[in-house]
């Protein structure tokens, strides 16, 4: 079975269970600044979960693309991906775990859809943890359904329960779906079930049951209606429909196998090493391409989704240099992606030209960053060599870092080619130094979506405080922060106002805010409790998600608002404020973009 006949019974099956159909979302969050991308298919879907009305009823069915970085260490392995698709099926506060599970059994083993032999099904549940009682009622529907008690795993928090995606929200015992891929354990006899880790065990379907909302105090609350969210993998599933033993020999893989073989001339199957490296190139170009050709795509750069980006293509650039690859040789598997996906993902590939322009600049600058620091560590080098230690001293890695824009894993490489060493503890405290963001901040940027801290990003964080101040002197206080994008070019915030602005009414916003920026205002910010905050009237976003102490920024006498920061110092030093576009987001909401120019 393909993927599209996948994803196509999919829907036809949730269909024939009284499922309304819904599109897929980008892969950027419109509406939640705490996450970079959606990582399940429950994002997009969050104000539902937590009780607002669906125009289309109770139960949900769709794809949505996803992409998750939090597993890149596994990436090269069978089924580990940054980006894949996940098809889920959603009850609002409607059906509960007997049908979610029930269904969920009958779609993967009745002939009519995937029929999967269910004596290959394996499946866990919540073993009950902090209070949270043991979910015996999944157990014994699992077995009602024919599941034997020893292919039933009861797992604790860490394995069974999913959410909030953020810090706070929907969240509860969830129970997952394996495929034994017979694959043999190292513990032979000994092997630990679904949660051994040893490769036997592939998830395929996860089935949260939604009961709980943890708050800002870190309380699980018991939701009013109860919500089934699952998740099932399109590229895991298809692999085991296929008879496959990676993700990278179905069809959504294949052909970009083919194009980086070709691009590097290295084949596929000959060794680990390189197999690995082959892999991760095909899925850090799938993820690259789908980041770009986005609706709401972004470019590589050192900010957000961008530098996200950035990382995944300077991370393919490396796996090609290993092996050999000095050339920027991207845009051929890139075009083998936008193939596949063509009638699935038509914005990828509408988008051709931009994703290989910008796919080819990025290689040909990382290339010249690498080319450099070779040359100055060559130059480094006789003097490194006498050192007994043959240890490279951490100022030395740092300068080749922070002048040449030279990875620390490449020196170390090349430091190892040379049989020597770096001294990592000595380059973190360099860099900690010289940075104040340590390699650790760098990395959870990545992982999970730190805010940036650039100075543009930074003077427009202060602006759209200004300008949410501005809209409800203008508009009335019902207009309030629904969602806030902002990149280093400029500003995007969404919020709750029933019609168009006027021109008049735009222009009067723009004059309040610049006004602020003439005044130069200082910036200013406290820690309190957020009951204080509200007490003093601060500014917060409703239902956002805070934790009991929150930082409130204050500029001047002119706005007070709950915000995680970075801020300017002084808003004198904002430039000139200019909204380019004021238009709807979505019902009662409408949605700015504004830029800072220099005056
Ligand atoms: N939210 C769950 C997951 O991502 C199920 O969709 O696994």
């Amino acid at each position: 079975m393909t993927a599209s006949e996948l994803r196509k019974k999919y829907l036809e099956f949730f269909q024939s269970k009284g499922h309304a159909v819904i599109s897929g979302k980008s892969l950027i969050p419109e509406n939640d600044p705490t996450v970079l991308f959606n990582t399940a298919g429950m994002q997009p879907l969050v104000p539902y979960l937590l009780g607002a009305a669906h125009p289309l009823g109770t139960r949900l069915t769709d794809v949505q693309k996803c992409v998750r970085t939090g597993d890149i260490e596994s990436v090269g392995d069978p089924s580990h991906l940054t980006f894949f698709e996940m098809l889920g099926n959603w009850s609002l506060g409607d059906y509960f775990k007997n049908e979610a599970l029930s269904w969920s059994f009958e779609f993967l083993t009745s002939p009519r859809w995937l029929g999967i032999s269910p004596d290959k099904l394996w499946v866990t549940v919540f073993a009950g943890e902090d209070g949270i009682p043991r979910d015996e009622e999944s157990a014994d529907l699992w077995k009602s359904l024919g599941i034997p008690a020893h292919r039933i795993s009861y797992l604790g928090r860490k394995d069974n329960w999913w959410g909030p995606a953020g810090q706070t929200g929907p969240c509860g015992p969830d129970s997952e779906m394996f495929y034994d891929t017979g694959r043999p354990c190292p513990k032979g006899e000994a092997c630990e079930g679904p949660s051994c880790g040893c490769g036997r065990w592939l998830e395929i379907w996860n089935d949260v049951f939604m009961q709980y909302n943890k708050t800002a105090e870190g309380q699980y609350e018991l939701l009013s209606k109860p919500n089934v969210d699952t998740g099932m993998g399109v590229e895991r599933t298809s692999t085991i429909l296929q008879g496959k033993k990676s993700v990278y020999e179905t069809e959504l893989f294949t052909p970009i196998l083919a194009a980086v073989q070709k691009a590097t001339g290295v084949t596929y199957g000959n060794s680990d090493g390189d197999d690995t490296n082959i892999r991760i190139i095909c899925d850090h170009i799938k993820t690259a391409c789908f980041i770009l050709g986005d609706d709401l795509g972004v470019t590589p750069s050192n900010v957000g989704q961008g530098y996200v980006l950035r990382r995944l293509i300077r991370r393919a650039v490396r796996c090609g240099r290993k092996l050999g690859v000095l050339e920027p040789f991207l845009a051929g598997p890139a075009a083998a992606v936008l193939d596949i996906y063509r009638g699935v993902y038509d914005e990828v590939a509408s988008r051709s030209a931009l994703i290989f322009e910008e796919l080819t600049r990025e290689e040909e600058k990382f290339l010249k960053t690498l080319e450099h620091g070779e040359h100055e560590f060559e130059k480094m080098l006789p003097n490194l060599e006498r050192n007994p230690k043959k240890e490279i001293p951490g100022r030395l890695a740092f300068k080749l870092y922070d002048t040449y824009g030279f990875p620390i894993e490449i020196t170390e490489e090349l430091a190892a080619e040379h049989g020597m060493t770096v001294d990592r503890p000595g380059f973190d405290e360099a860099f900690v130094k010289h940075q104040e963001l340590s390699k650790a901040g760098a990395d959870k940027t990545f992982k999970g979506g730190l805010a940036d801290h650039s100075e543009m990003t930074t003077k427009l964080h202060t602006a759209t405080h200004l300008m949410h101040k501005a809209l409800q002197m203008v508009l009335g206080e019902h207009a309030r922060q629904k969602g806030s994008n902002i990149t280093p070019e400029r500003l995007r915030f969404d919020f709750s106002h029933g019609e168009k602005m006027t021109e008049e009414q735009l222009r009067r916003v723009e004059a309040i805010v610049n006004e602020q920026i003439q005044r130069a205002l200082p910036v200013s910010m406290t820690t309190m409790p957020i009951q204080e905050a509200k007490g003093l009237g601060a500014m917060a976003l409703f239902g956002e998600k805070y934790e009991d102490v929150v930082k409130v920024y204050r500029i001047g006498d002119f706005s007070l608002e709950v915000c995680g920061g970075p801020h300017v110092e002084n808003t004198g030093s904002l430039g000139h404020f200019r909204i380019l576009k004021e238009e709807a987001s979505s019902a009662g909401v409408r949605r700015i973009r504004a830029v800072l120019e220099d005056r």
